[in-house]
């Protein structure tokens, strides 16, 4: 193959000149208490009276009272009870929905929207006017972001950000699905490691405590911002025959039979492997977890739709019955570097193959 040379010998570029930027005395503010607002400050740069005392009162209109004295906004949690009700019971009133799964729809609270939400059982029916806060959590509930429950079928929780991306030809629209789409391929190539590992540690260490994740779609938020992926629904009575908590994340992602299935895959087993490498054995739920990546063609097998099977099938082997084989065995260090290479294997492989054949590219 012939390497062209890309570099001219043309020096113009190098001779712009840029102006000398002037260098002014900045003033020294090192003597202010910090996180503050101090009117003081104003004086270093000597603002008349007649504006400073404007200033003054404007900034005392707009910031909330209070924050003159350095406090924070008020959370949710810190008011009295009494008032913890109201504004649950405003947001039962205004019904303003998150999200609505088989058996719950979530309600966004105006007040708190990032912080904190209520999920109503629809099947249950629950007087509004007689709420109470009963702190009284088990581990499901735990597991479910519960915060509080506030009547029979009604939960105060804390809010997860994200959309599900499973795509809903019924009633997603058309733009909704790009979007979907766009996050799809933002997760293949965007998201790093620890996105995928915060989510498998989550729904693993769940299943070492008995709680299972249920796996649809609908039940993993993808938030794009902070790229974080959480499993939003663990249910008692949601006991899948065939745990393995790759394929659940997969197949909550709706990536299946997508250009970025190999990649998200990919990701998802370097993120497993790289665990490993910190997890004990017994965390690992290996008497529950079923070493198969299944496409049998039932609805609910994750890669019914993964188009080369026979490197399914390697990659799957590498992982679950020589990487977690070698787990049982080695030292740490010497494990540590095998999963160092099955990384690199899966990166060749998965995530970023490559293109060409060897030979052509050298
Ligand atoms: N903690 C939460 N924060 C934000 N949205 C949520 C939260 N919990 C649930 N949702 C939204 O509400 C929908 C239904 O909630 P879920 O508890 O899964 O109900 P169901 O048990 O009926 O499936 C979810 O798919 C999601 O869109
Ligand atoms: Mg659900």
């Amino acid at each position: 193959m012939k390497i062209y040379n890309t570099f001219t010998n043309n020096t113009r570029y190098n001779q712009t000149k840029t102006n000398v930027i002037p260098r002014y005395n900045t003033p020294d503010a090192t003597h202010l208490p910090k996180d503050t607002v101090s009117f003081k400050a104003s004086k270093i740069i000597n603002l008349p009276e007649s504006i400073l005392s404007k200033c003054k009162t404007t900034i005392k209109k707009i910031l909330p009272s209070g924050a003159n004295n350095n406090v924070r906004p008020k959370d949710l949690m810190d008011l009295p009870e009494k008032q913890i009700i109201e504004i649950c019971q405003n947001a039962l009133k205004k019904q303003i929905p998150l999200g609505r799964g088989q058996e719950a729809t979530v309600y966004k609270i105006e007040e708190f929207p990032r912080e904190y939400c209520i999920r109503e059982n629809r099947r249950i029916a629950t007087n509004y006017n007689n709420l109470k806060l009963n702190y009284k959590l088990d581990k499901f509930d735990k597991a479910n972001f519960v915060i509080a429950k506030l009547g029979e079928g009604l939960t105060l929780l804390k809010y997860i950000s994200g959309i599900p991306l499973k795509i809903m030809r019924n009633s997603d629209t058309v733009s909704g699905i790009k979007v979907k789409e766009s996050m799809q391929e933002l997760i293949a190539n965007n998201f790093p490691e620890e996105s995928f590992i915060k989510v498998l540690d989550q729904i693993e260490s769940n299943r070492a405590n008995g709680i299972v994740f249920d796996r649809k779609g609908e039940n993993l938020l993808v938030d794009p911002m902070i790229q974080e992926i959480t499993a939003i629904d663990f249910s008692p009575k949601f006991n899948d025959i065939e745990y393995n908590p790759i394929a659940y994340i997969y197949h909550a992602l709706d990536v299946d039979g997508t250009p970025f299935a190999p990649k998200v895959l990919g990701k998802l087993m370097n993120a497993y492997a790289e665990r490993l490498k910190t997890c004990d054995l017994k965390d690992l739920n290996l008497d529950v977890l079923d070493k198969n990546f299944y496409y049998r063609g039932f609805m609910d097998d994750a890669f019914n739709k993964f188009k080369d099977r026979e490197l399914l099938e390697k990659c799957r082997s590498m992982l679950f019955d020589d990487l977690l084989e070698a787990k049982k065995t080695m030292s740490e260090s010497e494990f540590n570097d095998r999963v160092d290479y099955f990384k690199f294997e899966i990166e060749n492989l998965l995530i970023d193959p490559l293109e060409m054949p060897r030979e052509e590219v050298y």
